[in-house]
């Protein structure tokens, strides 16, 4: 495993802590995911936009992030979040540009990966969006402590 690897495992493993003290303050489910987007934008390495989009009806709409502003909502089927949605899968993208429909809400984004948000029954609701300008920043390791990570914001959920 290279040494960015490893670090890229004890940065997440660490946020996992974090987020395990910090979200049982609240059981209200928009503020344990910004908690998440500040934590994770301003802890790893090569985030350039760090939020959500909701599953609104037939609309992807923007929810709390941190970066630069953001496309308000996402035009139907078209891109990397819809994408994600349709295939009720993560995405990662190493090139945006290769990416067939992609939005480019800004120009410095270079690779993207987006995961799935669900509530306590399994359904998705939202997804969780991240940019880097660095080509090919998201790998497997990312794919799986994001997915750890957003399944803390649906645990002890009072409010849906
Ligand atoms: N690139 C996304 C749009 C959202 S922005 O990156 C913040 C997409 O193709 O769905």
């Amino acid at each position: 495993m290279t040494d960015n690897s490893q670090k890229k495992l004890r940065r997440y493993a660490r946020i996992s802590e974090q987020l395990s003290d910090l979200l049982p303050e609240t059981d209200d489910r928009l503020a344990r995911m910004a908690s998440v987007i500040a934590i994770l934008h301003h802890k790893m390495d090569g985030f350039l936009w760090t939020g959500y989009y909701f599953l609104r009806g037939d609309k992807l709409v923007v929810g709390p992030y941190q970066g630069p502003v953001a496309c308000q909502e996402l035009a139907q089927g078209k891109g990397v979040c819809w994408a994600a949605v349709m295939r009720n899968r993560t995405i990662i993208v190493d090139d945006v540009h290769s990416f067939p429909g992609h939005i480019a809400c800004d120009s410095r984004s270079k690779s993207e990966i987006v995961v799935p948000v669900r509530d306590d029954k399994g359904k998705l609701f939202a997804v969780l969006d991240v940019d880097s300008a660095r080509y090919s920043n998201f790998d497997d390791i990312d794919a799986a402590w994001l997915e750890k990570i957003v399944k803390m914001i649906s645990i002890r959920m009072k409010y849906s």
